[in-house]
């Protein structure tokens, strides 16, 4: 580990304090042109003694605007202090986590994990339209039909045609075979570069697409193409319960990669990442956003730079190996809960070590699906499936009352 130390809460003040004091205080520097403040006073709670411990709390308050991206070129001098923890953040996830060599990644932190994965899309389209002289009808999106909707988001706001490829019903990840299938087909339709969506766990069933098949078959077809792995909920899960590397920046294959703190890292909303290899992002540069400096790079504009500090601080507060550990007793809850589904012969879904469990719906009622807050697959429909996210508050104590009324319901079905 490069830059993921575990920091006590002394230092994590200490740290955050002084990037506070790298930025502009409204109240001592006069600065009279950005449409910016600390949070009204008249409303927030700001007496400076009562936040002297709380530095996340503190950086609500000072309110820095970390528009734009920190990883390259210039930014906002009014905030370079807490850039800086930005940046740190940026590296930890793309280096320490996801394996990029040292300062050969950009990112920033986004709204969410759909944010970083339509940013992602973005800078592909642009970067096939600007290099290859590509009208979008010839860039197909492709995502296994597990992926998350923000793809379809990403297609219908770009414009790019998107192109489902059917999972296997084993593992649930992209089927192989389909995906040569599609790209048959979408070579005699004319289409000439793909931007392809791999799943690192996805939303329902936590499952993790092979990307070192899905590369051979890219490599093979000819097609001109990128890779973007959606790491939205397991980006901060699957690189701690498993050894492989082909979702990571240790692959050449991957050049970006989304994370998203405010689902497992519990971080407030707002603090999805993206991450991309070095001169990529350059792509959507937008030159109009002539009075930010450094220009903006970014989907979002404005944001706040108290989400990347919380994200920062929750990581180091951990340190690398406390946050295996969480992984892992969080992985060891759901082992548990598999065993008891077995023994009360439920089918359900687990890809290897992943926290989450997706039973088959047909043996829940709706009653019991309500009162233990399952998530379906549909709302439209009957669900097929019914998902428990191990969460840190999902312990066996709360799983235990579940299993047992589930029992008593099989039982009296079963007779
Ligand atoms: C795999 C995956 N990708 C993307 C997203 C979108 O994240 P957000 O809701 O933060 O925009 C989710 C949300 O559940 C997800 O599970």
């Amino acid at each position: 580990m490069n830059i993921w130390k575990k920091l006590t809460h002394d230092q994590v003040c200490e740290r955050v304090f002084s990037a506070l004091r790298g930025n502009v205080d409204y109240e001592v520097n006069n600065v009279l042109g950005v449409p910016a403040s600390r949070l009204d006073d008249k409303v927030f709670f700001t007496e400076p003694g009562a936040l002297a411990h709380a530095p996340f709390l503190s950086s609500l308050i000072h309110n820095p605007n970390h528009i734009g991206c920190h990883t390259l070129g210039n930014s906002e001098p009014f905030f370079s202090g807490t850039q800086e923890i930005e940046r740190e953040l940026i590296r930890l996830c793309a280096e320490d986590i996801l394996l990029g060599e040292k300062n050969a990644q950009d990112g920033y932190v986004a709204s969410g994990g759909t944010e970083a994965n339509i940013q992602a899309v973005w800078v592909y389209r642009n970067l096939f339209m600007h290099e290859h002289k590509a009208n979008p009808s010839q860039i197909r999106l492709l995502f296994s039909e597990d992926a998350h909707y923000s793809m379809h988001k990403a297609s219908n706001l770009l414009c790019i045609p998107y192109v489902q490829i059917p999972v296997t019903e084993k593992e649930r990840t992209a089927d192989v075979d389909a995906l040569k299938t599609e790209l048959e087909k979408l070579e005699k339709e004319g289409v000439k570069h793909i931007i392809y969506v791999a799943n690192m766990m996805t939303t329902m069933f936590g499952s993790v697409d092979d990307l070192d098949e899905i590369v051979k078959v890219l490599d093979a077809s000819g097609f001109d193409y990128k890779i973007h792995v959606d790491g939205a909920f397991g980006g901060f899960v699957y690189p701690f319960i498993s050894k492989k590397q082909a979702l990571t920046f240790k692959n050449p294959a991957v050049s970006s990669i989304t994370l998203d703190a405010h689902k497992m890292v519990q971080a407030p909303y707002g603090t999805g990442i993206f991450l991309c290899r070095k001169n990529l992002i350059e792509y959507v540069e937008t030159g109009a956003a002539q009075y930010v400096q450094g220009h903006d790079y970014t989907l979002s504009g404005s944001r706040s730079g108290a989400n990347a500090i919380s994200v920062w601080m929750i990581l180091q507060t951990y340190g690398p190996h406390g946050w295996h550990e969480k992984i892992l007793l969080l992985a060891n809850r759901a082992a548990w809960l598999g065993k008891q589904l077995q023994q009360l012969n439920v089918p359900y879904f687990r890809a290897g070590k992943s926290n989450i469990i997706t039973m088959d719906a047909s043996f829940i009622s709706k009653e019991i699906a309500i009162k233990y807050g399952l998530v379906p697959d549909t709302h439209d429909n009957n669900p097929d499936w019914y998902k428990i996210v191990v969460m840190d508050h999902v312990t066996v104590d709360s799983l235990e009352p579940f299993i047992e009324e589930l029992t008593t319901h099989l039982t009296e079905v079963n007779g």
